[in-house]
């Protein structure tokens, strides 16, 4: 199992807040003349769109065949001869993701086979960090029914719960060299801010 490191995943359920906080996070690196990269999953690249599409009903397919498009776009993600993560990594750029593996792990085991999810994820690389935005589905819902827009897939609180229970059970078993921050995402949006530069920088990040 190879960790990659200067590579922070935020993780948390839809609604938690962790867009707002990469980006807050960014800032602070700007601030700092840290050279740093954002980027998400699903991505923009060609697989990922065709995800959205299925998010949004565009497209009809299995659940596995999503499982495996994640784990597609992010085989791309990170390692696209133009703009794959890992080499951004070894240029020295601290990279954060709005999302990586253990959102498949997640999400994608409340439908599929956990080991098949798990299997189709096990050759990518844990990052260095995981900063988990946990924040309770009940404010979750409120701020995606305040977001309006078009409703995907897994907005709903059922499903959310069984997600966050997903999360926490695969934070019990971090490899060795993995390191986890829980914030309360209920929390003040810059009260959770401090939390996270806190505890990054106490690791010089
Ligand atoms: P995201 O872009 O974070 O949500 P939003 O568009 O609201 O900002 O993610 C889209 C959805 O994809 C979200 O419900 C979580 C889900 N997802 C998975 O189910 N598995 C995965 O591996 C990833 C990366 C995301």
């Amino acid at each position: 199992m190879s960790i990659l490191r200067s590579f922070i995943v935020f993780e948390g359920l839809d609604g938690a807040g962790t867009t707002t906080q990469i980006k807050n996070l960014a800032r602070y690196y700007e601030f700092n003349r840290r050279p740093y990269y954002i980027t998400n999953e699903p991505t923009s690249n060609p697989i990922g769109l065709l995800i959205r599409d299925v998010l949004q009903k565009k497209v009809v397919t299995t659940p596995e065949a999503l499982a495996l498009l994640y784990a597609s776009d992010r085989h791309d993600h990170l390692y696209n001869p133009s703009y794959g993560i890992e080499r951004i990594t070894e240029e020295g750029r601290v990279v954060m993701s709005d999302r990586y593996f253990y959102s498949s792990i997640a999400y994608q085991s409340v439908q599929c086979n956990p080991d098949f999810v798990r299997t189709i994820n096990s050759a990518f690389p844990s990052p260095e960090f995981i900063i988990f935005v946990d924040t309770p589905v009940e404010e979750c819902m409120n701020r995606i029914e305040k977001r309006g827009g078009v409703k995907e897939l897994f907005d709903r609180a059922e499903y959310l719960t069984s997600v966050r229970n997903n999360y926490l059970r695969e934070f019990e078993n971090l490899p060795e060299g993995v390191n986890l921050l829980v914030v309360d995402g209920s929390k003040p949006i810059d009260t959770v801010e401090m939390e996270i530069r806190k505890y990054l920088s106490s690791f010089s990040l």
